[in-house]
């Protein structure tokens, strides 16, 4: 173990940490190092506040951060998303408690907003509501609790529950919404090598004192069984992502969903577009202070990494879990479909709304690139309000 690491550009403790496990166990998965990465238990990127050069601390999302999402760029996903849980709370004979799941809650401002409005447009739905909070960090846990309390004050203060994983929810427990943004593409991703009729997977080692990727074969039989089980197929060459821990996440979604609907948005493509030849290095990325780098050596800890989610998998790892698959769309179509253009009415385009409507509305952004996949269990098969302008057909996954 070298003693000097200062070369190393990231957070000097979790270098450290990943150092002594590869010294300890070999090279590790790139998941592994991804794993280590983000969520690290005491120094990893989700897992704590971000310190300045001059020990000012910031957060890690939003637009004094290093990426921002759509609930920080506008209430309007949030919005919407309450018009479209008081269609499926009619669907399901307004139960009580209808419970909504929200997955990877970030700085809490979906939360906020999304009771704010409830609050102001389904009163009688905030009253029989349970919001849970699934977040792995407990650091953005309490700033989300913060963030509540500051624009809810007490109000529905004991309608809120956190946990910080899916596991953690007892089977067949909800009845009513599970909804995530953005959690899945922060998910830990194995990276695999086609090459001459063989599969190698990436692994990342450390040598003469930097980390370095190295190839070894498959660390487990479950990435051939996702392989075939996902038909998904590489082209000579290609290197790119497997989404285990998104298999696994889906599982324990369809375990708890009793009745309801499951919304999950992200940036992503059909499993057929992910490994397209012309994605021949996968879809992984590095973001920091909105500058995005391939890179994910630099600045361990301290930047954001992602994958696109593959929604086909996602999607049939779903129905082996008993979700059907309702809909998929693109956000634009999504938004357009609850009414956006009628919810910013006749405000003014330089409105800062209209700006950050325009942002998840555009065509070649956020519009197209973020997709919506409606997953139902228990429920009448009917349609709903945010399906109805759809951007494909309905086998396209
Ligand atoms: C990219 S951020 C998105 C945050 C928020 N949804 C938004 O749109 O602003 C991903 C979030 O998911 C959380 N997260 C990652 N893995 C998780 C898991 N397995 N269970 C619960 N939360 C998780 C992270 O800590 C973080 O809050």
């Amino acid at each position: 173990m070298p003693s000097d690491l200062s070369h190393l550009s990231g957070n000097p403790k979790l270098i450290q940490a990943i150092i002594e496990e590869i010294s300890f166990k070999g090279p590790l998965t790139f998941a592994r190092f991804m794993e280590l990465a983000l969520y690290h238990e005491g120094h990893g990127y989700y897992m704590t506040q971000a310190i300045e050069h001059d020990q000012s601390s910031q957060e890690r999302i939003g637009w004094g951060g290093d990426f921002y999402t759509a609930p920080e760029l506008s209430p309007i996903l949030a919005k919407t998303l309450v018009r479209q849980v008081v269609e499926i709370d009619a669907q399901l004979g307004h139960p009580t408690p209808f419970v909504f799941v929200e997955m990877g809650c970030g700085n809490g401002t979906f939360a906020g907003d999304f009771l704010q409005y409830c609050e102001e447009i389904a009163p009688d739905l905030l009253a029989r509501l349970n919001y849970f909070l699934v977040e792995r960090s407990l650091y953005l846990q309490s700033v989300q609790e913060s963030y509540i309390r500051e624009v809810m004050g007490s109000r529905g203060e004991s309608q809120l529950r956190w946990v910080s994983s899916v596991e953690q929810l007892e089977g067949d427990s909800v009845t009513g919404v599970m909804f995530s943004n953005e959690l899945v593409d922060a998910f830990p991703v194995h990276r695999v090598r086609f090459n001459t009729d063989h599969f190698q997977e990436e692994l990342v080692d450390f040598e003469d004192g930097q980390f370095m990727k190295r190839l070894g074969p498959l660390s487990s039989p479950s990435l051939e069984k996702y392989m075939s089980q996902h038909g998904v197929g590489f082209h000579e060459g290609q290197t790119s992502e497997l989404h285990l821990a998104a298999g696994q996440w889906m599982f324990h979604v369809a375990r708890v969903l009793r009745h309801g609907i499951v919304i999950t948005v992200d940036y992503g493509h059909t499993g057929s577009d992910y490994y397209a030849s012309e994605r021949n290095n996968g879809t992984f990325l590095c973001y920091y202070r909105h500058t995005v780098s391939m890179n994910p050596f630099e600045r361990v800890g301290e930047q954001d990494m992602t994958t696109h989610v593959n929604f086909s998998a996602l999607a049939k790892a779903g129905e082996e879990g008993g979700l059907n698959s309702i809909g998929f769309t693109t956000l634009a179509n999504w938004l357009m479909g609850l009414g956006v253009e009628e919810m910013v009415g006749d405000q003014d385009p330089e409105s800062k709304e209209i700006q950050a409507l325009s942002q998840l509305l555009r065509p070649h952004g956020m519009g197209t690139t973020f997709k919506v996949l409606i997953q139902r269990k228990g429920l009448e098969p009917k349609s709903l309000q945010g399906l109805r302008y759809r951007a494909f057909f309905d086998d396209v996954l």
